[in-house]
C-alpha cells in the first residue's frame, strides 16, 4: 500500500481545520485516505503558564510577533523531515500551477500558519524555511492560505479527479486561461451558444477554443502570455 499524502498544519486555530478542506472533492479524498491531514497547536509549545506565543517587535511599530523558540519547538514536534517546510506569508514567492504539481509529486507538506506581524525571522532562516505567498493581497493570518495551498495540491493526486485528460486542458498548465464553457439550454435570455460548439467539426471546435484562450490571455494577463509566446516561438525554433 502507498503511503497517503500527509499535511501537517502548524496553526494556533486548528479548529479552522479541516474547514472547506473536509467537503467536496478534498473532503472526499480525506475520507477515502487519498491524503491525511493533522494539525499541530502552536500554543501547546509556549513556555509560560499564559501560552504567550508571541511578543512586540524589536525596532518597534505595530502588532505582534510570534517568538522564535515557541515556533522551533512546535516544527521540532513534526514527524516527517522528508517534506517541504512551507510559510506562508505575503513576502513569500507566489504560489504556482507548477510548484502545486511538485507538491502533490512529494510525500506530503509540513504548513506553518503565522499570525499577528509575522513570525521571527530567525527561525526562517534557521530552519530554510519556503515562504509562500498565495497572492498580492494580505489575508489576516495564513490558515486560508494553507487551505488553498492544500486544495491546489489534494485535487491532483492520484485516484481524487476523475480525468486526467481534464487536468492536462487546464489553465495555467499551458501558460493559457481557460476558454468559456457553455451548456444547456442552448439559448438562454436570448442569448445563443456560438454556433461553432455545436457543429462537430472537433477540429475547428479545437482552434476556436485556443484562440478564445490566446485572446482572453492576452487581454488579461499579460505575464502569462509573454511566457505563452517565448514557449510557443522557442517550440518554434526547434521543429
Ligand atoms: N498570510 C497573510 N496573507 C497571506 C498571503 N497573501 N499569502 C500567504 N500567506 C498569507
Amino acid at each position: 500500500m502507498v503511503k497517503s499524502w500527509r499535511a501537517t498544519v502548524l496553526t494556533i486555530f486548528p479548529e479552522m481545520f479541516p474547514g472547506m478542506l473536509g467537503r467536496s472533492l478534498a473532503g472526499k479524498a480525506l475520507e477515502a485516505g487519498h491524503w491525511h491531514l493533522e494539525t499541530v497547536d502552536i500554543r501547546d509549545f509556549a513556555r509560560d503558564k499564559h501560552a504567550t506565543v508571541d511578543d512586540a517587535p524589536f525596532g518597534g511599530g505595530p502588532g505582534m510577533v510570534m517568538r522564535p523558540d515557541v515556533v522551533d519547538a512546535a516544527l521540532d514536534s513534526v514527524e516527517g523531515t522528508n517534506r517541504p517546510v512551507i510559510y506562508l506569508t505575503p513576502r513569500g514567492r507566489l504560489l504556482t500551477q507548477s510548484r502545486v504539481r511538485a507538491l502533490a509529486e512529494g510525500p506530503g507538506a509540513v504548513l506553518l500558519c503565522g499570525r499577528y506581524e509575522g513570525i521571527d525571522h530567525r527561525v526562517i532562516e534557521a530552519r530554510g524555511l519556503e515562504e509562500v505567498s498565495v497572492g498580492d493581497y494580505v489575508l489576516s493570518g495564513g490558515e486560508p492560505a494553507a487551505e488553498i495551498v492544500l486544495d491546489a495540491c489534494v485535487r491532483l493526486l492520484p485516484g481524487v479527479l476523475g480525468s486526467a485528460a481534464s487536468l492536462d486542458e487546464e489553465s495555467f498548465e499551458r501558460d493559457l486561461l481557460e476558454y468559456p464553457h457553455f451548456t444547456r439550454p442552448q439559448e438562454w435570455e436570448g442569448r445563443a451558444v456560438p454556433e461553432i460548439l455545436v457543429s462537430g467539426h472537433h477540429e475547428r471546435i479545437r482552434a476556436w477554443r485556443l484562440e478564445q484562450s490566446e485572446q482572453l490571455t492576452r487581454e488579461r494577463r499579460p505575464d502569462l502570455w509573454a511566457r505563452y509566446v517565448a514557449r510557443r516561438e522557442k517550440k518554434d525554433l526547434m521543429s
